[in-house]
């Protein structure tokens, strides 16, 4: 049952601790700061490419999945939606590694883009939450995600803990390829053996987040702009507010701004950034100062220090203070704020969260 909350979702974002705890304690030793993944049949020093499938909010745990494995394991990594990869016959190296993510194991076009990998003779290693699915039987092998039964049809304890397990695949692939120094793996794992307790954290700020989404529950549309590994985090955040608030929203690279979306801005339209202090976040802050320039009502995350370099210049409408944490982290933590704002923002707006028009749990059709 729900339990005390109002809606599954809400109960579900509330059980991040435990389930990201849980689900990290199957490959961390904190202890020791160490990260071991399971026995895998492919040699990942080996592995010339890593292809990543998914649909959804899990796609975007792969397109996190890119920035983390190129930037620490040195591979190349290509992400893609499993309904556009399935039917483009993309080339396939000679024991490539294909990965898939899904919380159910069913999605058919995930599913489709595995079975044609499989053919194509890839190693084929899945990471999924329900044991027992269709893509846990036919995979080569399964890192599970410990999130429990998820029943809101917007996935959140599924994709942070989807975020989890593929930041612990990447400083194990890291090791294996030799790219990762043993005081690295150790500052990578005490980063990541906080992250229970900095969620904990950010779920204490629920109540300044719902005064934030009186603001977005007036808006039509609202643009989500972050840079390099937020910026699956901002298509996260459009997603979700999409899904359940029936509210227009777009995610953008905040490098595109520029290129287009910029045209939307006026007060009318809120712009959420997703701007942890990492090496982007100066190139991030100056596209921000030019919405706050045109108008724009900024809704800006950050930590204390991104915070109060920004106030210097310009003034957003509103602040969601998060805590500073290593950047490798900020994608897992970054997506709390934006599940409870589109939550507040869709009992706002009435709508069936847990329920929302149209949609499925599961997508086992094409
Ligand atoms: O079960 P899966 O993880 O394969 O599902 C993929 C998508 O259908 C799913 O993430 C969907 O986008 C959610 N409703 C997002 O909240």
């Amino acid at each position: 049952g729900k339990g005390n909350y109002r809606h599954f979702m809400l109960k579900e974002i509330y059980e991040q601790p435990t389930v990201i705890g849980d689900t990290l304690s199957t490959m961390l030793h904190p202890a020791q700061q160490t990260i071991t993944l399971p026995d895998l049949p492919v040699d990942l020093k080996d592995v010339p490419k890593v292809t990543i499938n998914a649909c959804g909010t899990a796609f975007y745990a792969g397109m996190v999945t890119k920035y983390w494995l190129e930037q620490l394991a040195r591979v190349p990594v290509e992400v893609d939606m499993a309904s556009e990869f399935r039917y483009r016959n993309p080339p396939l190296p000679k024991d490539g590694l294909a990965m898939f993510v899904s919380q159910s194991g069913e999605t058919m076009d995930t599913l489709e883009a595995l079975r044609l990998c499989k053919r194509e003779g890839q190693h084929i290693l899945s990471v999924l939450n329900m044991p027992e699915s269709t893509m846990d039987r036919e995979s080569d092998a399964v890192l599970m995600t410990h999130a429990g039964p998820e029943i809101g049809v917007a996935s959140t304890k599924a994709f942070t803990t989807q975020l989890t397990v593929l930041a612990c695949f990447a400083i194990g692939m890291a090791k294996a390829r030799g790219h990762l120094t043993r005081e690295r793996e150790a500052q990578l794992a005490s980063a990541l053996a906080e992250v229970p307790g900095r969620v904990a954290e950010i779920l204490n700020h629920d109540d300044h987040i719902a005064e934030i989404a009186q603001k977005v529950a007036e808006a039509r549309d609202v643009l989500y702009l972050g840079r390099g590994p937020s910026f699956p985090i901002a298509l996260e955040g459009a997603l979700k507010l999409k899904e359940i608030s029936y509210i227009h929203a777009e995610g953008y690279a905040s490098g595109e701004m520029k290129h287009g979306p910029i045209a939307l801005l006026d007060e009318d339209v809120p712009v959420v950034v997703i701007a942890p202090s990492d090496e982007l976040y100066e190139k991030t802050a100056s596209n921000v100062q030019e919405a706050i320039a045109r108008g724009a009502k900024v809704i800006f995350i950050s930590d204390k220090e991104g915070i109060e370099k920004m106030k210097r210049h310009s003034n957003p409408m509103a602040t969601i203070e998060l805590p500073k944490v290593d950047p490798f982290v900020a994608p897992i933590l970054y997506t709390i704020p934006v599940q409870l704002l589109s939550y507040h923002t869709a009992v706002l707006k009435g709508t069936d969260v847990d329920q929302p028009r149209n949609l499925a749990k599961s997508v086992t059709v094409e």
